[in-house]
């Protein structure tokens, strides 16, 4: 049966393929000629439809990166969706997180700035822009806002698709990392201005254990949608008797089913009775071969000024060069891993400049924590100039010029992100005139090749 329907198929693709041919045959074999011919026209039909469908998929679905990919990402602008060409350039590189959904948890709330896989999901086009962008440019980051009220606690959790790295700016935590194998749980204090680093499918919790609100603020390494699970939900898909016999718990699965499932998601929760149901909480500290391998204290860090300010690094460095035994901890943990983000605060002065320049292994994503400043972007065939303030997030994709102007009186502080695990690379403007020939940019910019003396 199966071979007949196959023959049968083949006669008619050959027939379909010559189609000059069949109208012969069909005289030849007249008596096949009108199941022929209704089953030639089926086929016609079968593959008619199946184009069809593959052209609306490609319109309508979510496809652009592979689109906008094949010509180098210099046409992200000029999208061929019509209905974004009203969207201003500048959001590709600009997200305003402030404006963006709030999620709300009875112990605190949760913002990103981040691609969907639906776009009914975006609030605006602005939003959409600017996750379609992350998306496009395969840049490996995701922005998040975490905040957490005191004594809320987010659920236990792990990511299936990224390792998350974020900064303290305000609060105190108490943070619980397990690892794989061993199941060593590494349990720490996290205090403003330090940061966190939880390697992909680590389970993770984190306890406000201060009297004042925390906020986190998180990149993960991922630009597609985040995949997270909680261990409260982990719980309740499992079936009764199964848990029962995973956890061993005295009374068995009879215990298992006195655990009731919130009618509220718990992502951050805050118990009404805390006090009753906790009364012996205890915040030990694990060693610091532990703790350091996912905390470091950034504010705390070696200072890099530069002329308009000053960075500050929490990032892999070979050899651990110049780095004290905490810090070369974090360093090497950072290295065990893929797909890790080189993290940065920069401030920068009142009026001070980030000079133009580019990073040639990293895309860069940044939050605005004070102050504010003009931001300028050159991707090829693209420019956008735009102001930023607090809240704002900034995307810069790989080898795209930036620069940034701190514009208030306030000095500009920013949390920045590099895409990459190893030492970001970088061109500044400036060095790429000093290092280009004086008669090659005579010709260049047709100017008197003495007059390129005036650079210094
Ligand atoms: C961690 O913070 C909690 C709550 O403030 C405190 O009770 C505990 O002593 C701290 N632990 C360490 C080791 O600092
Ligand atoms: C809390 O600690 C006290 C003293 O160590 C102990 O008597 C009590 O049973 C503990 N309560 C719980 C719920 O663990
Ligand atoms: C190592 O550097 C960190 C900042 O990154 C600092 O907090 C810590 O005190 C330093 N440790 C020692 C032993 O100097
Ligand atoms: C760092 O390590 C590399 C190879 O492991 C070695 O070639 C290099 O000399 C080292 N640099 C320093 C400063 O120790």
């Amino acid at each position: 049966m199966d071979n007949q329907a196959f023959e049968m198929h083949g006669e008619n693709l050959r027939s379909a393929s010559h189609g000059k041919q069949w109208p012969q045959k069909e005289e030849r074999k007249g008596g096949w000629s009108l199941m022929k011919v209704f089953l030639v026209c089926l086929l016609a039909c079968v593959i008619t439809t199946a184009i069809g469908v593959l052209i609306l998929s490609l319109v309508y679905v979510n496809n652009p990166p592979f689109v906008r990919d094949t010509d180098g990402g210099d046409k992200g602008a000029s999208s061929s969706n019509p209905e974004e060409k009203s969207v201003d350039v500048k959001f590709q590189f600009l997200n305003h997180l402030g404006k963006s959904k709030v999620y709300t948890y009875p112990g605190g709330e949760i913002q990103w700035a981040r691609f969907r896989n639906d776009v009914n999901e975006y609030l605006s086009d602005e939003e959409m822009a600017f996750g379609k962008s992350i998306n496009n440019h395969r840049s490996k980051m995701t922005f998040g806002t975490l905040r957490i009220k005191s004594k809320g606690l987010r659920a236990p959790h792990w990511h299936f698709n990224a390792n998350e790295h974020g900064y303290l700016l305000q609060g105190t935590a108490w943070v619980g990392v397990i690892g794989p194998d061993d199941s060593v749980v590494t349990t720490y204090n996290v205090t403003a201005g330090q940061v966190i680093f939880f390697p992909r499918n680590t389970v993770h919790w984190i306890k406000n254990v201060g009297p004042d609100e925390c906020l986190f603020l998180l990149f993960f390494t991922t630009h597609e949608e985040l995949q997270t699970l909680d261990v409260d939900d982990a719980f309740f898909s499992t079936p009764e008797d199964i848990a029962a016999r995973a956890l061993q718990p005295q009374g068995g699965v009879n215990f298992i089913r006195t655990f009731k499932k919130q009618a509220e998601d718990q992502a951050v929760n805050l118990p009404s009775n805390l006090n009753e149901l906790v009364q012996n909480a205890t915040y030990v500290q694990s060693p610091d071969n532990l703790v350091w391998q996912y905390f470091y204290d950034l504010k705390g860090s070696a200072e890099y000024p530069f002329p308009g300010g000053i960075f500050q690094w929490a990032r892999y460095r070979i050899n651990g060069t110049g780095l004290n035994e905490t810090e070369r901890i974090f360093s090497e943990s950072l290295n065990k891993h893929e797909n890790t983000l080189t993290l940065a605060t920069l401030r920068i002065f009142s009026n001070g400049l980030g000079q133009p320049h580019f990073h040639f292994n990293a895309n860069e994503m940044g939050y605005v924590i004070s102050g504010c400043a003009q931001v300028g972007v050159i991707l090829s065939g693209v420019t956008a100039s735009f102001n930023i303030g607090i809240g704002d997030v900034i995307f810069f994709p790989v080898g795209t010029q930036h620069y940034i102007k701190s514009v208030c009186d306030e000095d500009l502080l920013l949390i920045l992100a590099y895409s990459t695990g190893n030492q970001l690379e970088t061109l500044r403007m400036k060095d790429y005139f000093r290092r280009t020939a004086d008669h090659i940019l005579a010709q260049l910019f047709f100017k008197q090749q003495a007059e390129f003396k005036n650079f210094p």
